[in-house]
Formats: structure tokens, C-alpha cells, sequence
């Protein structure tokens, strides 16, 4: 039997308010029962008695930032896949990789840095990694590929690179026997993949929070990927962080987002480039 107590009108707009101030997300009434249902798990763990009591737990104890993470973990949605978004993926590949590495080599550059802003478990970071090595002459470049996420627990299976079945469902057959290598996980049963040390070697992994006010601890990028993060931000914030993106980008590079989360976005330098099914952004080169 459920015997969760309500959120109180008052306890949801303080939480709501916290949960923003933190992370930019922003919890509508829609999803209100959501942010209850989350805050009952860990207030229950904390042996708490009110949402109330959870509040003034998280803000003033000192094991306050821990029990943030926590909850944290709960609220996030970490779904991912590899080569998620097919048409930005072929976007990548067909039109923006080659269109950059022409550029560099007349400038006679030979890094390239791709950034997977919001990076969940990995796949996609992993994903523009052999996406990269894909491309011809991908070889002649020093490739960096930058994972960030707020989520410490997804950071670590990102890191690891180790992924069930079920996560590589949408990996190019050719991909899996190249790139990854499958063994029997800990427990004996079940077969597990992991990305071999190439791929490894070329992603870092580190926690960023897009809406922290610093500026953000990273180079300037040749292609960003930001997909699927900011939906559940307020427009405002959304606009915010994308131009922080944009201002992120390297001369000629490409931001991608995810088309369902379209903006208005007016910056100068900073074009749309009109390829099928995508909503991709360029520096223009100054
Ligand atoms: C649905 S996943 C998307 C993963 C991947 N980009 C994709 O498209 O498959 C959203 C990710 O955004 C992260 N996220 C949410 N708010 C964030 C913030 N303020 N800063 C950094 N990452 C955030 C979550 O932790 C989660 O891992």
C-alpha cells in the first residue's frame, strides 16, 4: 500500500525552487508527482519524517551536499543509447567531420576536440569517438573527446565503458566487433561489452554542470553534442546554456541539439545549417 504523503503546496514550491537553483531543471506541475514520489525514497532512507524535514536536511546538515547527489541520481533521466539521433550522427559523419578536417588541414592544425555535453552513461561520447575514427583520414588528427554530466553515478559507468545488451542494441554490428570486446560479467551469467582501449583512450570523463555560473573548464570545441539535456529546462535556460555553448565553439564549429528542442536563437557569428531532420549550429569563422 502507498502511503506517501502529499507535497504540500508550500514543500513543491521550495523544492522546485531548489531543484532549479541546482540543476535548471524545472519541475512543472505535470511532474509533480514524480519529485514526490523521489523525495519520499530518500527521505524514508534518511529515516526523516516530512518532506519539510528533508529540506532543511539537504540545505543546512553537513551531510547535506552528499544526500544532494543522491537524490539527484533519482531525478536525473540518464536514458541513452549509442548513435542515438541517426540523422545528426550522419550529419556528423557525411557533412561536418570532412567539412573541418579540409579546413584544418589548410590552417595546418591536427587536433581535434568534440565535446558530449550531458553525457549520461557514455554512449554518446563513445558514439562520436568511432564516429571519428570512421571518417576517412581521420588518423592524421589528435582526437579528444570531452564527456561531462552532473550525475557522479553516470560518470563512473562512463567511465568504466561497460555496457549490457541491452545499451548496444542500436550499435552498428561492424562497430561492436571493431570497437568492443564482450566477456562474462562479474557474476558469471550474463555477457557484457566493453569499449577496447582505443576508444578509451581518447575520452575523458568529468562532472559539469551546464547552468553553474563559472565559465565552463573545458576548451574551445570543434563539434559539440547536446541532445536530449536541456528538455526539461525552462526556455530561458535553455537559451542560456546554448549560448554559452556557442560561445564554447572553436572557429567553424558545430553545435547539435536535439530538433525537439528548437530556440530562438540570435547570436552573431553563429548560423543554422540547414541539414535534414537535424538542428545543428555553426561558428562562422572569424
Ligand atoms: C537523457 S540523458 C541524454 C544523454 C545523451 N546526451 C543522449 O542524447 O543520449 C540527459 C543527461 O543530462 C544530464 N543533465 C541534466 N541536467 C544537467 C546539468 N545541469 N548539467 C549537466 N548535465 C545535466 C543528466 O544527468 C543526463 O545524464
Amino acid at each position: 500500500m502507498n502511503n506517501r504523503p502529499n507535497l504540500s503546496e508550500v514543500e513543491y514550491l521550495n523544492w522546485r525552487e531548489v531543484v532549479h537553483d541546482r540543476c535548471g531543471i524545472y519541475f512543472t506541475p505535470s511532474r509533480r508527482h514524480f519529485l514526490e514520489s523521489r523525495l519520499w525514497e530518500r527521505l524514508q532512507h534518511r529515516k526523516l519524517k516530512s518532506y519539510t524535514e528533508y529540506y532543511h536536511f539537504v540545505l543546512y546538515n553537513s551531510d547535506g551536499d552528499h544526500e544532494w547527489g543522491q537524490l539527484l541520481d533519482l531525478l536525473l533521466n540518464n536514458e541513452s543509447s549509442f548513435f542515438r539521433h541517426t540523422p545528426s550522427f550522419t550529419a556528423l559523419t557525411e557533412h561536418v567531420l570532412p567539412d573541418l578536417m579540409q579546413k584544418k588541414r589548410l590552417l595546418g592544425i591536427n587536433t581535434f576536440s568534440i565535446w558530449s555535453a550531458g553525457c549520461a552513461n557514455g554512449q554518446e561520447a563513445y558514439s562520436l569517438a568511432i564516429a571519428f575514427l570512421e571518417t576517412a583520414v581521420s588518423r592524421q588528427y589528435q582526437l579528444t573527446v570531452w564527456g561531462t554530466d552532473i550525475s557522479q553515478r553516470s560518470l563512473q559507468t562512463a567511465k568504466k565503458g561497460i555496457y549490457k545488451p541491452y545499451d548496444i542494441r542500436n550499435m552498428p554490428p561492424p562497430y561492436l566487433q571493431k570497437y568492443m570486446c564482450s566477456t562474462k560479467a562479474a557474476n558469471g551469467r550474463r555477457m557484457v561489452y566493453q569499449l577496447n582501449d582505443t576508444i578509451q583512450k581518447l575520452t575523458q570523463f568529468s562532472a559539469l554542470n551546464l547552468t553553474a555560473p563559472e565559465r565552463y573548464s573545458l576548451p574551445q570545441q570543434d563539434v559539440i553534442f547536446c541532445q536530449n539535456v536541456l528538455i526539461y529546462f525552462q526556455p530561458a535556460d535553455r537559451k542560456t546554456i546554448v549560448e554559452r555553448l556557442c560561445d564554447h565553439l572553436a572557429p567553424n564549429g558545430y553545435l547539435f541539439l536535439a530538433p525537439a528542442e528548437m530556440i530562438r536563437l540570435k547570436i552573431p557569428d553563429i548560423r543554422q545549417v540547414k541539414l535534414e531532420e537535424t538542428l545543428i549550429y555553426q561558428r562562422e569563422r572569424r
